[in-house]
């Protein structure tokens, strides 16, 4: 370029770079990208390809306070754009994951954030009051998929009341930071997202998967042992992303995003419809490097747009369209 006599061309600067994010009460992430819960177990075995020190944070398998041997195999199937899931909550309790995976977490660069599940509003207590104090737990996300016991079984995340009385229940038994995680099943999730909010929640997840079925080759009988099991990967990721804009546009506190992820796009889609923070499962399941990867090539992304942070990114899609009615309402109507 130089020989030809034209004007060389001025290196672009490099503008210093800023991806944190507050979840609150003290939980910093490096960057906006986290692993969703269950894609990767404790993060014990996928730690090499993990590179925990370029993510922003790992979220566990749900965890019991007793264990539980999980639903009969098998406990996932294949659909197209997606994976069914029935664990089931295979795990060994919260002693055990504590007195195995904690001192280790606790060397690591990244929090760790334990996915807790239970069926009934004690227990979620009771395991919030045992992590006080524990060394290499950064949070708690609740996963209210989850059968409420006093209910007759419905779902603690699709009834505000429901999701309001855990919420608080472990907001008074630890000053810990308290992400609770909603459902897509919910009729109307911005209820629930004030409900939790308003009960002291730090910040909210969404979304978990969405109950389906999947057929056995020769259709005589369901593919996974449980019958019935969770929807995640891209298929699930249009209705994530309404449900994200439905929330962030209803709560002052910040959302964690996730829903079929799979590349950099996704990524800034969820930050465009309102998430401070976006999350990986399925697709880290046999890929556990791809979060890294996203987080390095948002880097890459603001660089290039000359951005100095993420925060520019987020909410551009989300209008001002606050009480419109749920998705039950008018807007959704054929
Ligand atoms: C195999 C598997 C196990 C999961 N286990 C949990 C779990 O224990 N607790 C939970 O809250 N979510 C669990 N999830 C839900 C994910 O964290 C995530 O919310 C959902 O899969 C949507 O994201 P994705 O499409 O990127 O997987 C699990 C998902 C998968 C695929």
């Amino acid at each position: 370029m130089g020989g030809s006599g034209e004007a060389l061309a001025a290196p672009v600067p490099s503008v210093p770079l800023d991806l944190s994010v507050d979840l609150g009460s003290g939980l910093f992430l490096r960057n906006p990208i986290l692993v969703a819960s269950g894609a990767l177990g404790y993060g014990i075995e996928a730690e090499d390809d993990l590179a925990p020190e370029r993510i922003g944070a790992l979220v566990t398998r749900g965890t019991t306070l007793r264990g539980r041997t999980g639903n009969p195999a098998p406990r996932m199937a294949r659909t197209p754009a997606g994976l069914l899931n029935a664990i089931g909550l295979h795990n060994p309790g919260l002693a055990a994951v504590l007195e195995r995976f904690a001192e280790q977490w606790a060397r690591w660069p990244l929090p760790v954030i334990l996915n807790l599940a239970a069926d009934n509003v004690g227990e979620f207590a009771e395991m919030a009051r045992r992590l006080e104090g524990v060394l290499g737990i950064a949070g708690v996300e609740l996963n209210l998929s989850c059968p409420n016991a006093n209910r007759g079984g419905t779902l603690f995340a699709l009834e505000a009341d429901s999701a309001a009385a855990v919420t608080t229940a472990v907001r008074r038994a630890t000053a810990l930071p308290l992400l609770v995680k909603l459902s897509p099943a919910a009729p109307d999730p911005r209820a629930v997202a004030r409900a939790v909010a308003d009960s002291g929640a730090d910040a909210i997840s969404a979304v978990n998967t969405l109950p389906g079925l999947v057929l056995a080759a020769d259709r005589s009988r369901p593919a996974l042992g449980a019958a019935y099991g969770g929807l995640s990967g891209p298929a699930l990721r249009p209705i994530a992303l309404r449900v994200v804009h439905e929330i962030a546009t209803s709560v002052r506190i910040p959302v964690v995003a996730m829903g079929g992820v799979t590349t950099l796009s996704d990524v800034l889609d969820f930050l465009a419809v309102g998430a401070q923070a976006v999350a990986v499962g399925t697709a880290a399941i046999g890929d556990p490097g791809l979060p890294a990867r996203l987080a390095d090539e948002l880097e890459d992304e603001c660089q290039a747009r000359g951005l100095s942070s993420h925060l520019s990114l987020i909410g551009t899609a989300q209008g001002h369209r606050p009480g419109n009615p749920s998705a039950r309402g008018a807007e959704y109507r054929p």
